[in-house]
């Protein structure tokens, strides 16, 4: 008997998704972006969601304790329960449509959410995240508060640290979110290198503006023969 084609080939997407998101949390630990059981992650085919289990260790995630949520939040499939962030992945596909989201406690990126109401443009390569990063307010893990004060910092953003916990990234698929993961906590870094030295110039809206021009100009990180 041949499985349903449509169906068959809907699986196959689905195991792959999977496999991203455990392969994205191998890479992210090796990194030293996440350690242990600390952050989680999630990829999105259509209105189904391949998310991270809760307290998983996350350097060592296989694809098939991966669970997969619908936009809802109904368990699909997988015998593990979601993370506990459920709520804050939902709540960034919904709101700004992402199509993976990366939530990390990387060393720099949470080192300055203990002190910082915001990471201040310093560097160019922060307009990959929208400008300056914002810290949401503390609230305790897994709780609406967090995931609700996480939405309003990442409000035309594509990162936002959380007060004394972490980072949260999203993009429109996950090679976005770990991009702008990776940019994040390396904006973090020179950041707080900077600070060591002195008060760190910021970009002002002038610099800003030229930039962006000069990156439409040039079609920048368009290959192009000579
Ligand atoms: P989970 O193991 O439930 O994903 O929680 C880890 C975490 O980082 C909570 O913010």
């Amino acid at each position: 008997m041949f499985l349903d084609a449509p169906v068959a080939c809907a699986a196959m997407q689905l195991a792959d998704l999977r496999e991203d998101v455990a392969a994205a949390c191998r890479r992210l630990a090796a990194d030293g972006l996440v350690h242990a059981t600390a952050g989680n992650v999630s990829a999105r085919d259509g209105d189904l969601i391949a998310i991270t289990p809760t307290g998983a260790r996350l350097e060592e995630l296989r694809a098939e304790e991966v669970a997969v949520v619908d936009r809802s939040g109904a368990q699909v499939d997988g015998a593990l329960a979601p993370t506990s962030e459920l709520e804050l992945h939902l709540g960034v596909v919904e709101r700004f449509g992402a199509g993976a989201v990366v939530h990390t406690h990387a060393p720099f990126a949470t080192a300055l959410s203990c002190v910082l109401d915001e990471v201040p443009l310093v560097h160019y390569e922060m307009l990959m995240l929208g400008g300056p990063v914002r810290v949401a307010p503390y609230a305790t893990f897994g709780t609406p508060e967090l995931a609700a004060g996480c939405l309003d910092a990442l409000d035309g953003r594509t990162a936002a640290l959380m007060a004394n916990h972490g980072a949260i990234t999203w993009g429109s698929d996950l090679a976005g979110a770990l991009a702008a993961t990776e940019v994040l906590e390396w904006a973090c870094e020179v950041y707080w290198r900077a600070a060591q030295l002195g008060t760190p110039r910021v970009m002002d809206d002038a610099a800003r503006e030229e930039f962006m021009t000069a990156l439409t100009q040039r079609g920048y990180g368009r290959k192009e023969a000579r």
